[in-house]
């Protein structure tokens, strides 16, 4: 069976969907790969890594599609992609299919069966191929390097002959796959962290990392499937007064929280931004989804009241070596357990194929 990688399109993307490592493990487990030249350039594997993995790499892209019976990338694909694809292909990206029915339309139109790797489902048996996982958790350290990068201060505890330097504050919140790497990377750094989240379970994941947990006085939010559901006004409100005292002390404020499929909870207004330290830093990691800080701006950095607002949307790119190694391996598992003798086959009710097989033999499956 051929697998073909595409280079990436996406302006700014320097990730791959496979890199040479796990594209040797692939082939000697009786994978073919093709590699489109240069599509490992940015995540600093060349072209002579893949072949010396046993790939083979492939300056022209339209005989890369027509030769693979699989074609995989980490970014949706894109119009001239998906104009080569042929019925019957398969194919493996991000699709974020809630938000993306023309892409959907389009693939579907095509005859491909094509799995989104964002919507594998977060259970223990699928952990491996959790691709938001692996990702976020890279992104999460990178948010806290990008904050202190904007700082005016150091994280650390530094007692020096000129006088004692006093550690940073950091707030974090949502204590997700995200959260969880922001608070240890934050810790390791020195500084002293607090964290909140609407799941209570989080507290002890929180505290066995350092930080100090902010108490939200409520019942709770239940969780479905390792995701929060939306909160009431009532909670925001609550919320916000039991955050509002760390707020205004903290010199690095990371927000993480996701409710899957909508908009991103707002939990920090411009009226909260106002109280906030002079040349304090927001690093807000859902910007893309609207953002958790009202006067977030994706892709941007916005300094108002005094308050610098990061909005970088793809942090692991930024970290790309890793981000396309872990990537790989979520995608060979994913693949390797799809794969037979007699090629791919999958049961169309087992739970992982449900919860990711976006459009088959001509059929939307989900929308
Ligand atoms: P996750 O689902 O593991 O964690 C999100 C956490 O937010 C959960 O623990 C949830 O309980 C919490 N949460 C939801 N509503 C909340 C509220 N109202 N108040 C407090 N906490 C709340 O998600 P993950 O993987 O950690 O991703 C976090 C965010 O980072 C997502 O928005 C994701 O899209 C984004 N992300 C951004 C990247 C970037 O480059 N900027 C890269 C990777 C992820």
């Amino acid at each position: 069976m051929k697998i073909g990688i595409l280079k990436e399109t996406k302006p700014g993307e320097k990730r791959v969907a496979l890199s040479p490592t796990v594209a040797g493990q692939l082939i000697k487990n009786g994978f073919e790969i093709l590699v489109e030249s240069g599509a490992g350039t940015a995540s600093s594997f060349e072209d002579p890594l893949y072949e010396s993995a046993g790939a083979k790499v492939v300056t022209d892209k339209s005989q890369l599609i027509s030769e693979a019976d699989v074609v995989a990338k980490v970014n949706p694909f894109g119009d001239d992609e998906i104009s080569q694809l042929k019925s019957g292909q398969i194919t493996f990206s991000l699709m974020y299919h809630l938000s993306n029915s023309e892409l959907v339309q389009k693939l579907n139109g095509k005859g491909v069966s094509s799995f989104s790797m964002d919507a594998i489902p977060r259970i223990s048996k699928a952990q491996s191929m959790d691709v938001l996982s692996s990702q976020s958790n890279l992104a999460g350290y990178k948010a806290v390097l990008l904050g202190a990068n904007h700082m005016t201060k150091i994280f650390p505890l530094m007692m020096t002959a000129a006088g004692t330097i006093t550690p940073s504050k950091v707030l974090i919140f949502g204590i997700g796959v995200a959260g969880l790497q922001a608070i240890a990377t934050a810790k390791r750094l020195g500084a002293q962290v607090e964290a909140t989240d609407v799941r209570p379970e989080t507290k002890e994941q929180a505290e066995s990392l350092g930080a100090k947990f902010i108490e939200v006085k409520s019942d709770g939010v239940k969780a479905e499937g390792g995701y929060a559901k939306e909160v009431s006004e009532e909670y925001q409100q609550k919320q916000k007064e039991a955050v509002n005292k760390s707020l205004s002390q903290a010199d690095l404020v990371i927000t993480t929280a996701l409710i899957p499929g909508r908009k991103a909870p707002l939990l920090i207004s411009e009226e909260q931004v106002k109280m906030m330290k002079y040349g304090s830093v927001i690093v807000d990691m859902a910007a893309e989804q609207g953002g958790n800080c009202e006067i977030s701006k994706a892709d941007e950095i916005v300094f108002k009241h005094g308050v610098y607002v990061i909005g970088t949307t793809n942090l692991p790119s930024s970290l790309a070596t890793n981000a396309s190694e872990l990537y790989a391996k979520n995608l060979s598992t994913f693949l390797q357990y799809l794969a037979t003798k007699d090629g791919f086959k999958w049961e169309m009710e087992e739970e992982i194929t449900k919860g990711t097989l976006i459009c088959h033999g001509g059929n939307i499956l989900k929308s």
